[in-house]
């Protein structure tokens, strides 16, 4: 037996004893994918978190994820293997700190939306844009969430800005998604300035390199890379919508625009297609925290419990229900 089977059937045994349910990201790695009950994108993984009959949840992914499905199913304890692992994208916006700019900075025009500082906050925005709906992507934190009216994941921005009744919105962190949205919708987006370091390094370069490489592969982008690199995609899609789309294609190759753990599962779903990362260091470094052992680890000591106080999580929760509503 190596130290791999052993840690798997370690794994397996507080699975029962704990009765607990391993969900993973799809950007985990290959090993913590292995042993998960599920594997999804963002949507997916909130979807079975609030669904899910068990006791435990152990959230493969980074901290807003575990958070969600904490603020989803209090009456679980949710654990996140390795506390360390979080979203830069998603502390790139706080609900209320310095706010002297408010007034003075008027904003500017930005592919569809406009661009604040960073030390801005999200009240200072919704300060700005009165009675505007505040659209969070669901990489934000708890309290952020608490603040907006719906959350969105990459896989619905474009259907939940549509579902709202006003012509404008407010979309935060992700400058790239919001762009791609305010391409997709006639409602006007105010965009915040954040952005995914992992998918906003594409460059436009790239994207004509890799099809020079690959000539006549399908190019896939995922919503957080930037504008100029989803409008030279074949398709711009969640990471699960990237799996669903290669299996139904009839097309044999294909250029992936996201994380690269996403190549696994493409890889194993579709043994007979081929598949290059639009580039090899699209690697998330806070996705690949968890490891198989600190998976063990966090099953044993129950550690890292995440718990959102119970003022954050009700009206955090009424957004993400809001989203959940949306078919
Ligand atoms: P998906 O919801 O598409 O899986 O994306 C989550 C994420 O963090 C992308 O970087
Ligand atoms: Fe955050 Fe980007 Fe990592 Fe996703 S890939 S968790 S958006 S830093």
């Amino acid at each position: 037996m190596t130290e791999k089977d052993i840690l798997r059937e370690k794994i397996l045994h507080f699975k029962k004893e704990r009765n607990a349910i391993i969900l993973a990201h799809n950007y985990q790695r290959e090993e913590v994918q292995e042993i998960a009950d599920y594997t999804g994108d963002s949507l997916e993984l909130s979807r079975t978190a609030a669904s899910i009959e068990c006791e435990v949840i152990v959230f493969c992914g980074v901290n807003f994820m575990a958070e969600s499905a904490s603020i989803l199913s209090p009456d679980k304890t949710v654990i996140l293997p390795e506390i360390g692992a979080c979203c830069p994208m998603a502390d790139m916006i706080t609900v209320s700190s310095v706010r002297h700019l408010k007034t003075q900075f008027p904003g500017y025009h930005y592919t569809g939306g406009y661009r604040y500082p960073a030390d801005f906050t999200l009240r200072d925005i919704k300060a700005l844009h009165p009675g505007v709906p505040v659209v969070a992507y669901v990489n934000t934190t708890a309290d952020v969430k608490a603040e907006s009216d719906i959350c969105c994941t990459s896989a619905n921005g474009v259907k939940i800005v549509e579902s709202l009744d006003t012509d404008k919105v407010i979309c935060i962190p992700d400058r790239n998604l919001s762009a791609w949205i305010a391409k997709n919708t006639k409602k006007e987006v105010i965009a915040w300035d954040g952005f995914c370091h992992v998918h906003d390094r594409v460059t436009p370069d790239d994207v004509t390199r890799a099809r020079k490489d690959h000539p006549g592969a399908v190019l896939i982008a995922h919503p957080e890379c930037r504008i100029e690199v989803s409008e030279m995609a074949d398709y711009v899609t969640s990471t699960s919508g990237m799996i669903r789309f290669a299996k139904a294609s009839d097309a044999g190759e294909f250029i992936i625009g996201t994380e690269t753990g996403l190549l696994y599962k493409l890889r194993k779903d579709n043994p007979d297609k081929i598949f290059h990362p639009l580039r090899k260091d699209m690697v998330c470094p806070n996705m690949k925290k968890t490891t198989l052992s600190s998976v063990f680890h966090a099953m044993e000591t129950m550690t890292y419990k995440i718990k959102v106080p119970e003022e954050i999580r009700v009206p955090a929760k009424r957004a993400l229900d809001r989203m959940l509503e949306v078919k």
